[in-house]
């Protein structure tokens, strides 16, 4: 939620903080249908499906918004594949992505329906194909192409350039393609990239597409029956300052690509349609001044919001107004680290702020903290994962209660009952 979200919503988040208490997730309902139809409507006359990427956020409730919105799901894992059964996706609006994927993990996939399965190396192509062979099965399979594309990223979450993990080097496909044509087992029915995340210029798009242009006609010519296009996800979103991600500029790129390939585009957006439409609630237990540094100690810390630690990502923070005044606050001019209770000197939420007025027991929150917030959020130092809370209009409800210490200690033994 960006901070103007905030002053409306002060009494709403004093609320939620009083009764579900702090750290708390709060996610709101109509920015993610907004968000969506934004994105819809840029795309409108473009033949083409939203896959919502599930990592960046897999809360059942969120799934459930994006759900009913018509979106796909974009999976990475049989526990994502699990959720997005539970929120109500079908299985064949599901494309599994992943440089990894387990045996098992395929055989549940092609068990379930799963729409796509987006292989990543000649290996796990075979592998598919052992699998669907077993199970006298069809799969319909995509290839994630590497288009040796840079992108202006952080270095984490770049994914599209030559030498990394991810996809397959365009000159390795054909190859593939040529040895499947033959197997009833596999069907070929997509190519696609995912160029990296948090992109903000759409030339990255445009460079993709034309990579993936050539690779289609040369794969035509092979006599490769496509049935779409997958142009990943990776929109980059404002934080602090910095120039979202042209949509115009993007569809642009879209257009180009479903109008010269005639296939219809599928993409996996994450955090757009999520990022912005979330923040962390956290509360300051003390403002600490010592050997000239002002550190404001929230009780959220890097285990709830692990992306400033990780990346160094800047999220804009704000005082959610209406707690009580304290003559101590912070002045207009005093600059100031917010950091969690971890013991870690990487545990900071935001380094060299201004945040006049905060004092121990205000809220603070961390805005755009919608994607890749709770879903990567841990329990280090046995703190129990936070609560999170989907807002729909003027109602509220908790879509994931707090962790108790119980919760976290599920699932061990003591020395003593292993004796
Ligand atoms: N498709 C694939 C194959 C992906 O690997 C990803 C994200 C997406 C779609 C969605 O990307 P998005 O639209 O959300 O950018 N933890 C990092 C981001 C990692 C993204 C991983 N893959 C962060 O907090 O910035």
């Amino acid at each position: 939620m960006g901070a103007g979200v905030l002053s409306d919503r002060e009494a709403l988040l004093h609320a939620i903080a009083d009764q579900v208490g702090t750290p708390v997730y709060v996610y709101d309902a109509g920015e993610i249908r907004g968000r969506f139809r934004r994105l819809t409507e840029a795309l409108a006359g473009i033949p083409h499906r939203i896959h919502y990427s599930v990592k960046a956020n897999s809360n059942l409730a969120v799934l459930g918004v994006l759900r009913r919105l018509g979106a796909g799901a974009d999976i990475v894992s049989v526990g994502e594949l699990e959720r997005a059964l539970r929120a109500g996706f079908g299985a064949a609006d599901m494309i599994f992505s992943g440089v990894g994927k387990r045996e098992d993990e395929l055989d549940q996939a092609l068990a379930a329906g799963v729409g796509l399965i987006n292989v990543e190396s000649f290996e796990e192509l075979k592998l598919l194909d052992c699998v669907a062979r077993r199970r006298n099965t069809t799969a319909a399979f995509g290839i994630r192409v590497n288009p040796d594309v840079r992108t202006a990223t952080h270095p984490y979450t770049q994914t599209g350039e030559e030498g990394m993990k991810f996809g397959v080097p365009l000159d390795d496909v054909p190859p593939m393609t040529r040895w499947a044509a033959g197997r009833t087992s596999l069907r070929l029915d997509a190519v696609g990239f995912h160029i990296g995340s948090q992109i903000l210029n759409a030339a990255h798009y445009a460079d993709g597409a034309a990579r993936l242009i050539q690779l289609i006609a040369h794969l035509r010519n092979q006599g490769a029956m496509l049935r779409s296009v997958d142009a990943g996800g990776g929109l980059g979103i404002r934080y602090r300052d910095e120039r979202p991600l042209d949509l115009e500029a993007y569809a642009d790129a879209m257009r180009g690509l479903a109008r010269t390939v005639g296939l219809p585009v599928v993409i996996e957006p994450g955090r757009f349609l999520v990022g912005p439409a979330g923040l962390l609630l956290g509360r300051c237990l003390y403002v600490k001044r010592t050997a000239g540094r002002t550190f404001v100690i929230l009780d959220a810390a890097m285990n709830d919001l692990l992306r400033p630690s990780l990346y160094g990502a800047e999220h804009d923070l704000a005082l959610v107004p209406g707690g009580i005044a304290r003559s101590d606050a912070l002045g207009e001019d005093e600059t100031v680290d917010v950091v969690g209770p971890v013991c870690e000197t990487g545990d900071f939420l935001a380094r060299d702020r201004v945040l006049p007025g905060v004092a121990a027991g205000s809220l603070v929150a961390v805005l755009a903290a919608g994607a890749y917030g709770f879903s990567m959020s841990s329990s280090y130092n046995s703190r129990p994962r936070v609560a999170e809370v989907l807002v729909d209009g003027g109602n509220w409800a908790v879509v994931r209660r707090r962790e108790t210490v119980d919760d976290l200690l599920r699932g061990e033994r003591t020395l003593d009952e292993i004796a």
